[in-house]
């Protein structure tokens, strides 16, 4: 609780700091001084504390807590250097915002921004601001006004997903559980198949981790959206679904720009994108975008305390980054994007092809090890063992 304070607090406040003045116009300079501060703390603090306390089995939550660090650090770096103020764009949410707007400022109040900072915080995707343009939403599948309607469906999606995600780690595990079920962690590849069955086995692991990371994120915001409509009374429309049916991706663009998760975007866009894209064009804007992405999930990785080769975890997504660059080439060459049947067929080989020798380095860290929910809960094992008993 101490070292909460004295590490934790400080990156807080600054960066609750820094939200309220990127709502405010002419705090440039305020906000670069306060960049290296905030910068300082972020290190201390990801230096200092272990959430883990230790124990290999609780390794997990270094990478959440390091995760959510170089969060604020990028947050921070581009609240810093935006040039034009941040502003609510919903007004039926924003009472304040839309009282500013009538009466023609284009700066919100202090207490407006002080109330809207702490959105902006959880708010990755810029839901209601006027910052998240070039963001693709998804629909909600069943769109409610209520709250109760949507907090009751999303407890039932948070039950489900933490079920399949626990699911998914228990299948992983079962393929060598003395090494993947052990924080001692083990390769994927197994040198005594044969060449067929070996790669079958690297796929179907690799296949499960996708869905692993993706039940997680899920749950993860299922659970946040119940905390932030119930407690601080946000509206459903203030939390859309997070992914959008990424197994249907039919080209690596559709997937990393509209299908998965866009809760980087606008970091990666800004910190690896434009001074990636302003150096070597366009292009390279492109690559420059899925290197910064890398670093942030080599950073993630490399938090769980076991190494991991970073060349492999950078230039997984460097890759992505490089096929996104030729499917512009086809489209030039042929003068048709990548779609369809063969566009799936490209985009998961894709994956395939540079996402095995990363799900590896994930396997040889023991990251299907640590306890993958608080308490050792594992609730596919009890449903499974209670229909057992059910059924005998
Ligand atoms: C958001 O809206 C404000 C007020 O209308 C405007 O001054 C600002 O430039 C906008 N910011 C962005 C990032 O578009």
């Amino acid at each position: 609780m101490s070292s909460f304070l004295t590490f934790v607090l400080p990156v807080l406040i600054c960066q609750y700091l820094m939200g309220v003045l990127v709502q405010l116009k002419g705090t440039f300079l305020h906000r670069v001084a306060l960049l290296p501060v905030l910068l300082w703390f972020v290190w201390r603090a990801s230096i200092t504390i272990d959430p883990s306390g230790g124990d290999p089995n609780q390794a997990q939550l270094n990478a959440v807590f390091i995760g959510q660090m170089c969060s604020f650090a990028m947050r921070g770096f581009v609240w810093a250097t935006a040039q034009e103020p941040y502003r609510r764009a919903d007004e039926s949410i924003s009472h304040e915002s839309s009282q500013a707007d009538r009466e023609g400022k284009d700066s919100v109040g202090i207490a407006a921004a002080l109330w809207n900072t702490w959105d902006l915080l959880v708010n990755l995707r810029g839901i209601g601001w006027n910052w998240s343009r070039g963001f693709s939403i998804p629909t909600p599948f069943f769109k409610t006004r209520s709250r109760v309607a949507f907090v009751m469906l999303s407890a039932v999606r948070l039950a489900l997903h933490v079920l399949a995600y626990d699911a998914t780690i228990q299948a992983i595990r079962a393929f060598s559980p003395e090494e993947f079920a052990s924080t001692t962690g083990g390769s994927i590849f197994d040198p005594s198949l044969s060449l067929a069955l070996q790669v079958l086995r690297c796929i179907t692991i690799s296949f499960l981790t996708v869905w692993m990371a993706y039940f997680a994120m899920e749950w993860g915001y299922q659970l946040q959206s119940i905390i932030f409509v119930t407690l601080f009374q946000q509206h459903p429309s203030q939390w859309p679904p997070l992914f959008n049916s990424p197994w249907l991706s039919t080209s690596l663009s559709d997937l990393w720009g509209r299908r998965w998760h866009q809760m980087l975007r606008h970091v990666l866009l800004t910190l690896g994108g434009r001074p990636f894209a302003y150096l070597f064009g366009r292009l390279g804007g492109v690559i420059g975008v899925f290197v910064i992405s890398g670093l942030f999930h080599d950073g993630e990785l490399r938090s769980v305390g076991r190494g991991g080769n970073s060349l492999v975890v950078i230039g997984f997504f460097t890759m992505n980054g490089v096929g996104i660059v030729l499917e512009r080439v086809w489209k030039k060459m042929y003068g048709k994007s990548v779609g369809g049947i063969w566009g799936w067929v490209w985009t998961f080989s894709w994956l395939a092809l540079w996402g095995v020798p990363m799900v590896d380095e994930w396997a040889k860290a023991g990251r299907f090890s640590a306890a993958s929910l608080p308490g050792d809960f594992e609730p596919s094992l009890a449903l499974l063992s209670f229909v057992q008993r059910y059924l005998q």
